[in-house]
């Protein structure tokens, strides 16, 4: 077992969970489309998430599409009482695997049902509309007519909590006219910190943020100065990303992916690594070494 309780909890929705969770991504097949080669593999690495305390998964019904979720049923199902799925809405997948904006209230009520029916649940406990006015990152433009859908689907008793995904803070603001925003899931790691001042507004307002790729995504993190301290550490560069973030704020919740068992103990293992004040300037370095010119 991995005692992952010393990375501390935070209050997600109504619930308090572990400061690491899992990001369920990569269970699906090559380009998130499609079945993954070793579904044993992908129902094992759940079980030992949850095993080893992680009571807190992001998911989608648009991974797979709807692979992610029925293999989390499977490997879950019945659910732990503390478990917290957090899925998202407002894409749906080509046949080619393109992602596409599926943002109309018939769209979203579809998308809610999906997520209901394969992860097997009469009410999801949280669901992140995910901005796609820009598929890369957040882009301005007005979320109240989707968010008011949601906000809607709320009401009948299908959505416990919402958030928002991949959006600005003119749009986290927007969100607050129409319903409560409990969490905040946008692109954030050691090197793209595009979101440093938001992290630390949304701390204050007690809000959770979860950052997706923490890891680097699907070219996970290489540098000098990560591998540096890593050493130095005796751990590696992946537990020092995580221990980063869990440095950075107290309202930072990681969901790292992987679809590996022994990646996901080493990941789960960071809530035991404390970086040091010198190897935290050593890592700005990172940052910086990857600013705009
Ligand atoms: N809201 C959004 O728009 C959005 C977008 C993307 C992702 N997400 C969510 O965020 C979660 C996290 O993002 P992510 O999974 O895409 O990226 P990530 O956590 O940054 O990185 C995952 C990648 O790192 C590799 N990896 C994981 N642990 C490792 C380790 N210890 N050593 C070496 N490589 C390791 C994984 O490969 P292996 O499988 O080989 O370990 C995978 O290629 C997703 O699962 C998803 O739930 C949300």
């Amino acid at each position: 077992m991995i005692d992952i309780s010393k990375a501390g909890t935070f209050k997600l929705g109504g619930h308090s969970v572990q400061r690491i969770g899992y990001g369920a991504m990569q269970l699906a097949g090559p380009g998130v489309f499609g079945p993954p080669k070793d579904r044993d593999g992908a129902i094992a690495v759940l079980r030992e998430a949850v095993a080893n305390g992680v009571n807190h998964i992001d998911t989608s019904d648009f991974y797979g599409p709807h692979v992610t979720n029925q293999i989390i049923r499977e490997a879950l199902h019945p659910y732990p009482s503390d478990l917290v799925i957090v899925t998202k809405i407002g894409a749906r997948r080509g046949a080619d695997a393109s992602w596409n904006p599926a943002f109309s209230a018939d769209e979203l009520t579809t998308a809610v049902h999906d997520n209901l029916r394969n992860l097997g649940l009469e009410t999801l406990d949280i669901v992140n509309l995910r901005s796609m006015f820009g598929i890369h990152g957040p882009a301005e433009g007005s979320l109240e007519a989707p968010l008011t859908a949601l906000a809607e689907l709320q009401r009948q008793g299908l959505v416990r909590h919402i958030g928002l995904s991949n959006v600005t803070p003119a749009q986290i603001a927007e969100g607050h006219t129409i319903c409560e925003i409990v969490c905040v899931q946008n692109l954030y790691n050691i090197a793209h910190r595009d979101d440093d001042a938001l992290i630390d507004d949304l701390a204050r307002d007690g809000i959770a943020y979860v950052p997706f790729f923490p890891l680097g995504g699907f070219t996970p993190l290489q540098s000098a100065e990560l591998s540096g301290v890593a050493q130095e550490l005796h751990a590696t560069p992946m537990q020092v990303a995580l221990a980063w973030l869990l440095q950075r704020a107290p309202n930072m919740l990681l969901i790292p992916g992987t679809s590996s068992v022994r990646h996901l103990r080493e990941n789960l293992d960071a809530a035991n690594l404390t970086l040091p004040a010198e190897a935290l300037r050593a890592l700005n370095h990172i940052a910086n070494s990857h600013a705009p010119h």
